[in-house]
């Protein structure tokens, strides 16, 4: 695949005609199927804990936000949500959290993977969304069993990052995580949110270069909703949900043009703003789903963003409906399989 120009892309993200729009995710649809099949992979997604030591201006479990009941999942809830993803038969588990760098923290989660990789004959896969840590910590989870990491690069602006995050926010640091994660020979995934703050096209087309020449394995992007209890509520006075979500698919339609073997997920944030918003994830390129199997009683407290949807149905419920959803739209879900990358695989040989 040859790198497209950066004019390229800002073309395609500024379609405004809904006949050209649907050209573009059916182009996209296209390579989707041709390259991967019409075949889904869930990762069923445990929310582990809602603390965070950081303070990022857009997320709504930022360190300051006092409006937010906190909490750390049990052990064996985690275990428990695990193992039922497993029965279930979906390949792999994410495990999601705030940010946390303490001994406590990371020898509880080294803990959880050692046990659930023991409980499922090493068969259940595992991601892990937990943040920036030290090469140790990350070595450490990758010999426990952790085999993916998805750590959103937000922006692959500098500026831009600045503007998003208090100054001891590093954006060199997340960058130098990614590649110590692609080091230990992670499947590395990274992404942005899309409709941003002082966010334009020109920063969403370096973003999609930004995948292309860090040779991802996964992205996992979404639109970006605002929180009423952050310093971003009010930066976007007129937040227009259709014109959001319509930017996040063309995003979602360019990345799979120019990627064609990654993986990449419909999140569930594009589900917030239309109920059909991952079914419309899939139709435009992505093939991942991410199913919350966290416990419904600790859903609420973790709302990134205004408006997450499924906070009252279970595991089973979302199973189901998520279930139909893809069947109506003619995929189907590739159970008992990991689901890896078919780009990681090609990269490693
Ligand atoms: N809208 C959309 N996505 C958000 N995230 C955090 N806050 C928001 C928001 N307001 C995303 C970030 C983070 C991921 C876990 O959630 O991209 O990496
Ligand atoms: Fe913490 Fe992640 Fe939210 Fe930033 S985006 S405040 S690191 S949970
Ligand atoms: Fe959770 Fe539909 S995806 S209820």
């Amino acid at each position: 695949m040859t790198r497209p120009e950066k004019s390229e892309i800002i073309s395609l993200l500024s379609l405004t005609a809904k006949e050209e729009i649907e050209a573009l995710h059916h182009r996209a649809y296209e390579i989707k199927t041709a390259n991967i099949g019409k075949v889904v992979h869930f990762r069923g997604i445990v929310e582990v804990s809602n603390i965070c030591v950081k303070n990022c201006y857009y997320c709504g479990i930022r360190r300051d936000n006092a409006n937010v009941q906190r909490y750390l999942m049990q052990r064996d809830e985690i275990i428990d949500a695990c193992l039922w993803a497993y029965k279930q038969g979906y390949g792999s588990v994410v495990l999601q959290s705030g940010e946390r760098q303490d001994d406590t923290f990371t020898e509880f989660i080294t803990g959880i993977l050692n046990e659930v990789k023991r409980r499922s004959g090493g068969e259940l896969g595992f991601t892990l969304s937990l943040g920036e840590q030290t090469r140790r910590t990350y070595d450490r989870w990758f010999e426990a069993g952790a085999h993916r990491y998805l750590l959103r690069i937000e922006t692959s602006n500098p500026d831009l990052y600045r503007k998003l995050h208090p100054a001891d926010h590093d954006f060199r640091a997340r960058l130098d995580c990614l590649s110590t994660l692609k080091e230990i020979g992670y499947q590395t995934g990274t992404g942005v949110m899309i409709g941003l703050p002082h966010q334009d096209l020109s920063h969403l087309a370096d973003d999609v270069l930004f995948f292309i020449d860090q040779d991802v394995d996964m992205i996992g992007m979404g639109p970006y909703i605002p929180h009423q209890d952050t310093p971003f509520a009010n930066k976007i006075p007129d937040f227009d949900a259709d014109a959001a979500l319509e930017l996040a698919l063309k995003m979602i339609a360019v990345c799979r043009i120019f990627m064609p073997d990654i993986n990449i997920a419909s999140t569930t944030a594009l589900q917030a703003l239309n109920p059909t918003g991952r079914e419309m994830g899939l139709l435009a390129g992505a093939n991942i789903i991410m199913p919350n199997i966290t416990d419904v009683k600790y859903r609420s407290a973790y709302q990134l963003y205004d408006g997450k949807p499924c906070l009252d149905e279970n595991a089973s419920l979302c199973r189901n409906c998520l279930e139909k959803r893809i069947s109506a739209i003619g995929e189907t879900i590739g159970y008992r399989q990991w689901g890896d990358s078919k780009h990681f695989t090609t990269r490693k040989s």
